[in-house]
C-alpha cells in the first residue's frame, strides 16, 4: 500500500476510471441499480471532486467523491476499493485525500451515509454515527459526521 498514490481526478478519462470502479463495486458486486448509483453529481460539469487511488502499475483501485452539502459542510460518497485490493489501507488513503480536499474547500464538517458493514471503517477515521439506521438502495445505512 505504500506504493499507492491518491490523486484528484482531473479530466474526463480519470472521472471515467472512478465511475468504472463504482460500477464494479456497487452495481456488479452489491447490485445497486445503475440509475441510483450514477447521478447528477457525476456529470462532467458538476462541481463534485472525485479521487482515485492508483497502484504501482498505474491501475486505479479505489475511489470516492466529495461535494458541498450545505455551506461549510461537505458530503463524502461512493467510497469504493476493488475487492482484490481491500484490506491493505487503500480505503484509508482515499478518505485522507478526500479530507485534504475538504479542508481546501473550507468545509468545517464532513457528513456521509455509511453502509452498516462499513461503519467500523469510518469510525476508525473519526466519524461518529448519528440517528437511526435507514435503507437506501436496499442496503442498511447510518449517517455519520466528522468535525474537521
Ligand atoms: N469492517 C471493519 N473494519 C474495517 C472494514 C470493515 N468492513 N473495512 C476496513 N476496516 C478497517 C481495516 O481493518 C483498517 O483498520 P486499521 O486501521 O485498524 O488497520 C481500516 O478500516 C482501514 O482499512 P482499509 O484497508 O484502508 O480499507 P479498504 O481498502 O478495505 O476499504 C472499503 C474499505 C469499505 C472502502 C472497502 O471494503 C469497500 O470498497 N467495500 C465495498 C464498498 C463499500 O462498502 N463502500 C462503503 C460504502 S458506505
Amino acid at each position: 500500500m505504500n506504493h499507492y498514490t491518491v490523486k484528484r481526478a482531473q479530466h474526463e478519462t480519470e472521472r471515467e476510471q472512478a465511475l468504472d470502479i463504482r460500477r464494479r463495486v456497487f452495481i456488479h458486486e452489491q447490485e445497486v441499480p445503475e440509475e441510483l448509483e450514477i447521478d447528477e453529481h457525476d456529470l462532467p460539469d458538476a462541481p463534485t471532486i472525485h479521487v482515485l487511488a492508483i497502484d504501482p502499475k498505474g491501475n486505479a483501485s479505489g475511489t470516492g467523491r466529495l461535494r458541498e452539502y450545505e455551506p461549510g459542510i461537505g458530503k463524502i460518497e461512493r467510497v469504493a476499493v476493488l475487492s482484490a485490493a481491500r484490506g491493505s489501507g487503500i480505503g484509508r488513503l482515499v478518505m485522507e485525500k478526500l479530507e485534504r480536499e475538504a479542508k481546501e474547500q473550507g468545509f468545517h464538517t464532513l457528513k456521509l451515509n455509511a453502509q452498516i458493514q462499513a461503519q467500523p471503517f469510518y469510525e476508525r477515521l473519526g466519524y461518529i454515527p448519528h440517528g437511526t439506521t435507514f435503507m437506501d438502495a436496499g442496503i442498511e445505512h447510518i449517517a455519520m459526521v466528522k468535525t474537521m
